[in-house]
């Protein structure tokens, strides 16, 4: 699939399938040059009762040989209300719109308003990412037709350069979301240490693969703890994209690898979700998303480190116990009153490897409470940060994503919920309040001076109804944000 920027108007576009988006009350522009050309399309928009209500999507297929063989007209409610979250809802309307076509797609949508290049890129990634289906776990897999070429119409040329990332970008979050459809019994530590293996191949990053014995060696005995009732054997990766040129910024990002989570001993039950928990690495597979489309479009100036701490928790003669005391690598002992919290104790670990790397930032993300899902839902991430320029401009790159991400308090105070009697620090607090102490928990690995923030992707990992331009299931969530906020800092 092809996105470019069509060279013919509205009124001349002559591809496959039209689809064309009206705001409310807009009585020139668009529906005026639609109107122009199709005779009769207004009245049988009248017909149908066609409001451009937010929602309304009339089809009409057409028999004249010479033009489009669909019109799409879609409804795109108030203008005040049309926000770039809105417009790529509209383009992944139009893509489905589009099915059982393969030739070109048209799309006409209100631009104005928004910054050409952000609009053309969210546009075409909208569309394309609409259309991913995952058929790699069917016997047969259904046969699919889809549009060749995606042509955006009546936007200013300038915007081309928008198009530049968009097949990059999509490839890292269609990564993202296989690697976390994919079952516990597919997507295994050893996978994921594979699929940066082929990423360094492909791209020329640099990769470590710690073993365990590597990780005893490093005293990692938070993560350790967590794998240890497994039989499947733990992967500690570390990815390194170095451009060529000088390096002005270092960054990290972070990502939580469980590739299963069963709980441990504290098992999940009654309502747990245990059989959702293959997505338990989504933070892991935002990060290699990312630095599949970040090792694509080689941004200058910036060297990235990405550490994911691999593993499975699982239950069986040598598992943790409740109760155990175990050290990380910097000597904090951590007493284990719950097995389930046991995201944080790979963190622990991965942040202090992170943090040797002397970055300028570091980002972690992390499938990390339910708390965090009870309070924000699944449309927007949680996100803690020590520092207001990282924090910002985090923000923003989410913001250009249209990937929802709110920011949580880190409430010092709060930490006292994490003190043991016996330890350095208890790894769970009391519930309320959660998503809180998790993040407080996970501060305390993170070098003094160092920018961090920890996001809690637990609710937008996953979708099963699907939401705005998602199709249900992996998301992908991450991916586009955190390669927005990295190609930001490029030279
Ligand atoms: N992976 C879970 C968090 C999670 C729960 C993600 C539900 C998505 C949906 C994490 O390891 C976990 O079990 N957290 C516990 C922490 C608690 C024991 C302090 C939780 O949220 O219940
Ligand atoms: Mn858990
Ligand atoms: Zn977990």
């Amino acid at each position: 699939m092809r996105p470019s920027l069509s060279s013919a108007a509205l009124q001349d576009w002559n591809g496959d399938v039209l689809v064309v988006g009206l705001l409310k009350d807009d009585a020139g522009t668009s529906r005026g040059t639609l109107e122009q050309r199709f005779s009769g399309l207004g009245s049988a928009l009248e017909q149908q009762d066609f409001k451009a209500k937010s929602g309304e999507q009339v089809v009409f297929n057409l028999l004249d040989p010479q033009g489009p063989k669909r019109l799409v007209v879609l409804g795109l409610g108030e203008p005040e209300a049309f926000t770039l979250t809105s417009l790529r809802s509209a383009a992944a309307k139009a893509a489905k719109a589009s099915s059982g076509f393969t030739g070109s797609l048209g799309l006409q949508l209100p631009w104005d308003g928004f910054e050409p290049n952000a609009a053309a890129a969210a546009a075409a990634e909208a569309v394309r990412l609409a259309l991913y289906a995952d058929q790699r776990f069917r016997k047969e897999p259904e046969p699919r037709r889809l549009p060749e070429a995606v042509e955006l119409i009546g936007l200013p040329s300038a915007a081309e350069a928008g198009l530049d990332g968009v097949s990059a970008d999509c490839a890292g979050v269609e990564l993202a979301r296989q690697l976390v459809a994919a079952p516990p019994n597919e997507v295994t530590p050893k996978v994921l240490a594979d699929t940066a293996q082929q990423l360094a191949k492909d791209h020329n990053l640099q990769l470590t693969v710690l073993e365990r014995s590597d990780c005893e060696t490093r005293g990692m005995g938070a993560y350790l703890s967590v794998s240890q009732g497994s039989d499947l054997e733990p992967k500690f990766i570390h990815l390194v994209y170095k451009p060529s040129g000088d390096i002005k910024r270092r960054l990290a990002l972070v990502g939580k690898g469980l590739t299963f989570d069963s709980g441990g001993y504290n098992l999940k039950v009654g309502g747990a979700q245990i059989d959702m928990m293959k997505f338990d690495m989504g933070g892991s597979a935002a990060v290699l998303g990312a630095m599949r489309s970040i090792a694509e479009r080689r941004p200058a100036g910036v060297e990235v480190h990405m550490v994911v701490a691999a593993c499975e928790n699982m239950i069986n003669g040598s598992a943790v116990h409740p109760g155990d005391i175990v050290t990380a690598a910097d000597g904090t002992t951590i007493e284990i009153n719950n097995t389930d919290a046991e995201g944080r104790l790979t963190l622990a670990d991965a942040l202090l490897f992170a943090c040797e790397q002397k970055p300028d930032a570091v980002v972690d993300l992390a499938t990390l409470t339910g708390a965090c899902v009870v309070a924000l839902g699944d449309e927007m991430a949680g996100f803690w940060s020590n520092d207001e320029v990282l924090a910002e401009g985090l923000q923003g790159a989410a913001d250009t994503a249209c990937e929802g991400l709110w920011r949580m308090p880190l409430r010092k105070s709060y930490k006292d919920g994490l003190k043991s009697k016996l330890a350095d620090m208890k790894n769970t607090g009391p519930r309320p309040g959660g998503s809180i102490t998790a993040a407080l928990f996970l501060e305390h690995f993170v070098a003094k001076g160092t920018a961090w923030a920890h996001i809690d992707i637990a609710g937008t990992v996953w979708s099963d109804k699907g939401r705005g331009a998602d199709p249900p299931g992996a998301t992908g969530y991450g991916v586009r944000t955190l390669v927005n906020w990295v190609c930001n800092q490029a030279a």
